[in-house]
């Protein structure tokens, strides 16, 4: 169970991954009201000696590590911890050891805490001697999957019995069908057991109908499969219940029409997370005394029905995450007087906003408390009318197609808490009224395309702001316009301001946040330095730092200690000095495109436990890789392209099971690929291109299964190319090992790459012949094939920057093999590679003619067979290559008429084939 709920409302994604089951979860904690075990002292009341004999018992097969139950050995029970007794005959009443850990305290879900809070163990017998008990309470403890007592059935006084939270598991008695007296009975299932999940059901309910006063049944998370569609009927002979909750039961068929409603008293009903799949049936809506209608997650479909206004009691209707309900907003929601939540999040609806809210101007006294009409397919404009729901604290419609500006009438929503426009096309201003809004918690206007000014005025009366979210397009006009000395009458935890101008300076306002966790201003035009005080201040407390694409200058503190970092991002600045070193669980540490220089700290990888991706790239390091790198057991992603890094790569790569890329392109190191690369289960990508090293390919590394891209190029590579490259059969994508001193024969193994998408083998020392069984890589054959997830792997180590990143995509579908010493023939399988576009064998030792069959390469772009020993005549058929744009003939024994090829008229392609003649060659040709 997840209990980070601090953002609840605030976060799309979390509301519809979690909101289902945590935070309804969580209100049911609260709804289900702790009993309070009051004693009035003033009666001597003691309890009968047979009754504290049987508490004994039963606290004796309790397990109680927090000792709640210490209490539990005077002569009267009645005083005991959570124990209440009748003030006239003295007789146990009731029983409530509801465990008391605090899921709400600072939001984070301590397991080993609430462990020890837990009551768990066996239920003894003796409990059932209470035959006066009215009240028994387990809830939220944890007896890891026992079996719910059947004689609970036998404690017939009981009217009230909450297990819920405490994770009992199996088949329900049916014995508890025999408590007729039974108000209240909550056995919702879900657990927040460290131990194991447990599983509650019932096969039928025919033991509901023995509980002929129940006013309150909750079975959410009880598995009710077996049920049938019977469950209705059953539940249907609860003539008194008022409230029914059967949330995630794996209900089977809600019938669309049924014949007599029993519960018509029923004023909540939550049959939430069942999956029906129908539209929702029309008898619900007969149920006029409902107050609060919670169908989350159920696949209804089609409109919302007019009937709904039948309901003219309710307060609440929850209908989020059906997926299909569509249609309009209607109107009629309007004619609900006493709606104050309405969630009709991830649906499909649309239509048009200004049409619904503007039917809430006849309502100047609209109760609505929270609108979340998020994730669906609305459009228009905010209009001005929306000024009149006076009640509204919470404003939720991310996620349309919203479009125009804030209307200034919002100045009037003075209760509002939470306001989320993010994920729109709001393409207007924000007006000052927002600043009036002195309740706001979260305003949230990221991912739209606003314009304008954000001024002080915005802001100063946003007293209680704690999270401000704020981004538009990088082709709109908005600044931040605060002065320099603005003090703000808020204390943010999270920032993030994207495209929307702050600097040049370094805002001083924001240096005033002490509460600070989350800061993100992402190309804001911040040209200053930071000052380290503040960086200081705030490292032991941030969670992300993201200050990246400004022109921020400086240095950084020598040593960044800051444990509850996720990520930091200072990518695509200006900052110089030394990389710092960090104490950190961050996962990402993003400093590449800056002036750091110095040497990456010998010790860098020794305190940084959870680190996945370290992006250094781009920078003027210098010095040695240090070994500790290979101690971040963790690491994924190790990007250091384009530094001046020198020495030899470490070779300790004993660890790092997950460590899928290694990035050191154009640095100066030198030495021998580490034998001990071959440890790298997940190796994916290997760029060492543009450096000094030397030495054979590591017959380890044929151990890297995954390998999907090798690029060795300019090196002082030497050996052959080991012919177990052609076991990465389905894997490999990019081969490129030009500008080495590779020799040896060209090994066939290397048609296994079905693959294979780009082979350069270019300007190396291969001789022998082109292996004739090209024709079996089947991605340069199969135009389908999908190169998707290996231009996704590339562009994420190169983090998207052109002009890197295109020039390797740019090589997508081609082969060279020129600068060797290759000889015979142009294998004609080569002519079946139809999804080729670049084909370069040029400066070889290659003979015999061109076979006409060339013209099967329909996507041909570029053909470079010069300086070879080709002969015999050009074939006709290379007239209809319709998308060749580069060819070079030149410097064969090619003869003959040269066929047309209007796009070449450059006569030196041809030249140094003594015996060709005709256009472009001035060289006429004889007649015949
Ligand atoms: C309504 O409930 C009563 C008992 O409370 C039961 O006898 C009766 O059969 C129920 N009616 C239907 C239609 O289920
Ligand atoms: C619902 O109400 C309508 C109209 O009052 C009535 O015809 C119908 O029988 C009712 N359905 C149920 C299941 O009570
Ligand atoms: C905003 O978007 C709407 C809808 O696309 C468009 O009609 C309107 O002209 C745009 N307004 C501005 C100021 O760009
Ligand atoms: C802020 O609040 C003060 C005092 O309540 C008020 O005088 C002022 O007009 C408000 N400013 C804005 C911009 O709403
Ligand atoms: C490649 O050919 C060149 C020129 O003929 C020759 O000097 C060189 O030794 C050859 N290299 C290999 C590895 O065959
Ligand atoms: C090419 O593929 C064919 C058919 O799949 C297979 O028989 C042959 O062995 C392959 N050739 C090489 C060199 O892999």
């Amino acid at each position: 169970m997840n209990m980070m709920m601090s953002s609840v409302h605030f976060n799309l994604i979390i509301i519809l991954q979690f909101l289902p089951f945590s935070f309804l979860a969580l209100s049911h904690l609260d709804t289900t009201a702790k009993l309070c075990s009051t004693v009035d002292d003033r009666l001597p009341i003691t309890c009968k000696g047979t009754e504290r004999e049987a508490l004994l018992d039963f606290k004796k097969g309790l397990t109680d590590p927090s000792s709640r139950l210490s209490s539990w050995g005077g002569t009267d029970c009645c005083k005991w911890y959570g124990i209440e007794c009748s003030d006239q005959t003295g007789h146990v009443t009731k029983i409530d050891l509801r465990n008391p850990y605090k899921f709400f305290n600072g939001g984070e879900f301590d397991s080993e805490a609430y462990k020890r809070s837990c009551l768990g163990g066996k239920i003894e017998v003796s409990l059932a001697r209470l035959q006066n008990l009215s009240d028994l309470d387990l809830s939220l403890n944890d007896f890891e999957g026992i079996q719910i007592p059947n004689f609970f059935g036998e404690i017939k006084s009981l009217r009230y019995l909450n297990l819920s939270f405490a994770s009992f598991s199996g088949e329900i008695p049916p014995h508890l069908g025999n408590l007729s007296s039974l108000e209240y009975l909550d056995l919702y299932a879900d657990s927040f057991s460290t131990t194991g999940t447990w599983d509650l059901q019932s096969e039928n309910l025919q033991w509901l109908s023995g509980l002929f006063s129940l006013k309150s049944l909750n079975l959410g998370f009880v598995k009710l499969d077996k049920v049938g569609a019977n469950w209705l009927p059953q539940v249907n002979l609860l003539s008194s219940l008022v409230e029914l909750k059967l949330r995630f039961c794996g209900l089977q068929g809600l019938p669309q029409s049924f014949p007599i409603l029993n519960f018509t008293s029923l004023s909540v009903l939550d049959l939430s997370d069942n999956s029906f799949g129908s539209p929702m049936p029309l008898w619900l809506f007969n149920l006029t005394s409902l107050t609060k209608l919670h169908l989350v997650w159920n696949f209804f479909n089609g409109p919302i029905p007019s009937e709904v206004t039948n309901l003219n009691s309710l307060e609440v209707l929850d209908l989020a995450a059906n997926l299909y309900l569509e249609g309009q907003i209607p109107r009629f929601l309007g004619n609900l007087s006493k709606l104050q939540i309405l969630d009709l999040s991830g649906n499909n609806f649309s239509g048009k906003i200004h049409d619904f809210l503007d039917r809430f101007k006849a309502f100047p006294k609209s109760s609505l408390v929270s609108i979340d009409l998020s994730s669906n397919s609305l459009e228009g404009f905010l209009p001005e009318s929306l000024g009149n729901l006076r009640s509204l604290q919470h404003l939720i419609l991310s996620g349309n197609s919203f479009w125009g500006s804030i209307p200034a009438s919002v100045r009037t929503l003075s209760e509002m808490r939470v306001l989320d426009l993010s994920y729109n096309e709001m393409n207007g201003t924000i007006p000052k009224g927002i600043g009036k809004l002195s309740n706001l918690v979260n305003l949230d206007l990221k991912s739209n395309s606003w314009v304008g000014v954000v001024t002080e005025s915005h802001l100063m009366n946003l007293t209680n702001l704690e999270n401000l979210w704020l981004t538009t397009e990088p082709t709109k006009s908005l600044v931040f316009d605060v002065p320099y000395q603005w003090v703000p009458p808020f204390s943010l935890i999270a920032i993030r301001l994207q495209n929307c101008r702050v600097g040049p300076k370094f805002p001083r306002w924001l240096q005033a946040q002490s509460e600070l966790s989350t800061v993100s201003l992402v190309s804001a035009g911040i040209s200053d330095t930071i000052p380290e005080s503040w960086f200081t201040r705030l490292s032991s407390q941030l969670v992300l730092l993201d200050l990246s694409k400004n022109q921020i200058k400086g240095k950084l503190p020598q040593e960044f200690v800051c444990p509850k970092l996720n990520a930091i991002d200072l990518s695509s600045n200006h900052f110089d000095g030394p990389v710092p070193l960090f104490s950190t669980n961050a996962s990402q540490i993003f400093l590449h495109d800056n002036l750091f220089s110095g040497s990456i700290p010998e010790n860098f990888g020794q305190q940084m436990p959870r680190l996945e991706k370290l992006y250094l790239s781009w920078n003027h390091l210098s010095g040695g890789i240090p070994s500790s790198l290979c101690d971040i057991a963790s690491l994924q992603v190790l990007a250091l392209r384009n530094n001046h890094l020198t020495g030899e790569l470490p070779n300790c790569w004993f660890h790092s099971l997950t460590l899928w890329a290694v990035d050191v392109t154009n640095n100066s190191l030198s030495g021998p690929i580490p034998t001990s690369m071959g440890f790298l289960p997940s190796l994916t990508i290997l760029m060492l291109g543009n450096n000094k090293f030397s030495g054979e390919i590591p017959s380890s590394l044929q151990n890297c299964s995954g390998l999907t891209s090798i690029d060795l190029c300019k090196n002082r590579f030497t050996g052959n190319l080991p012919s177990w490259i052609g076991r990465r059969e389905a894997s490999l994508f990019m081969l490129k090992i030009h500008s080495n001193k590779f020799g040896g024969h060209v090994p066939e193994e290397l048609c296994n790459l079905l693959n294979l998408r780009i082979l350069d083998l270019s300007d190396n020392e291969f001789s022998g012949v082109i292996p004739n069984c090209l024709q079996n890589l089947t991605a340069f054959v199969n135009v389908n094939i999908s190169s998707q997830a290996f231009v996704g792997q590339i562009w994420s180590v190169l983090k998207g920057r052109e002009p890197d990143y295109s020039s390797i995509i740019a090589n997508a579908n081609s082969i060279n093999l020129s600068g060797n010493n290759l000889t015979g023939k142009l294998p004609s399988e080569m002519t079946s590679l139809s999804a080729l576009q670049s084909l370069n064998l040029s400066r070889n030792y290659i003979s015999g003619s061109i076979p006409k069959e060339i013209a099967n390469l329909e996507y041909l772009q570029t053909l470079d067979l010069s300086h070879n020993h080709l002969s015999g005549q050009i074939p006709q058929s290379l007239s209809s290559v319709t998308s060749l744009t580069k060819l070079n003939l030149s410097y064969n024994d090619l003869q003959g008429r040269i066929p047309p090829l209007p796009k070449f008229q450059d006569a030196s392609i041809f030249e140094g084939n003594p015996s060709l003649c005709g256009d472009p060659l001035p060289t006429k040709c004889k007649e015949n």
